[in-house]
């Protein structure tokens, strides 16, 4: 074995020890109040929460990466949730969510550039009945349809341009 490679093994031991001197269990609840206050987990506060627990900076980061609770880029001016959930999935959903994609041009758990949508994919919304259903902010469309996407869509671009 060189020395650089003992070296690095010794460093990556090092900080495989540190990720394991700090449980998730503080480092969850810290990213989640986190983003409450902001939206998102900037990498700031990150390091805030490194520095807080005495975790590395990347091992927060891996926790923060590992649940899809957090989001790590700042959500869109409107967010977008699809359900996914059975009723849904079964009248459809995958269709709306791919047409959601193409007309925003991202996937889940993105945003747009103009950053006016972020999307996501959720189990259930609890309002079954309406499958396939979806809610931007605190508007539920029901018994959605790929053909409806972008006008459900545009009446959100006309009042952005409108502002
Ligand atoms: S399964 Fe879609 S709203 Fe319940």
């Amino acid at each position: 074995m060189n020395e650089l490679s003992s070296s690095a093994q010794r460093m990556e031991a090092g900080e495989r020890a540190q990720s394991t001197a700090f449980s998730q269990g503080e480092i969850i609840p810290l990213l989640q109040e986190a983003q409450e206050e902001c939206g998102f987990i900037s990498e700031e506060q990150i390091d805030e929460v490194a520095a807080v627990t005495g975790a590395s900076a990347s091992a927060v980061y891996g926790v923060a990466t590992f649940y899809s609770q957090f989001r790590l880029q700042a959500p869109g001016k409107h967010m977008i949730r699809v359900c996914e959930g059975t009723a849904c999935h079964v009248l459809g959903a995958k269709d709306v969510l791919q047409a959601l994609e193409m007309n925003l041009n991202i996937g889940v758990d993105e945003t747009t550039s103009d950053g006016l949508f972020s999307l996501e994919s959720v189990r259930c919304l609890g309002c079954c009945s309406l499958a396939p259903a979806m809610v931007i902010d605190d508007e539920t469309y029901g018994r959605v349809s790929p053909d409806r996407i972008s006008e459900i869509l545009s009446a959100y671009r006309k009042e952005a341009a409108n502002e």
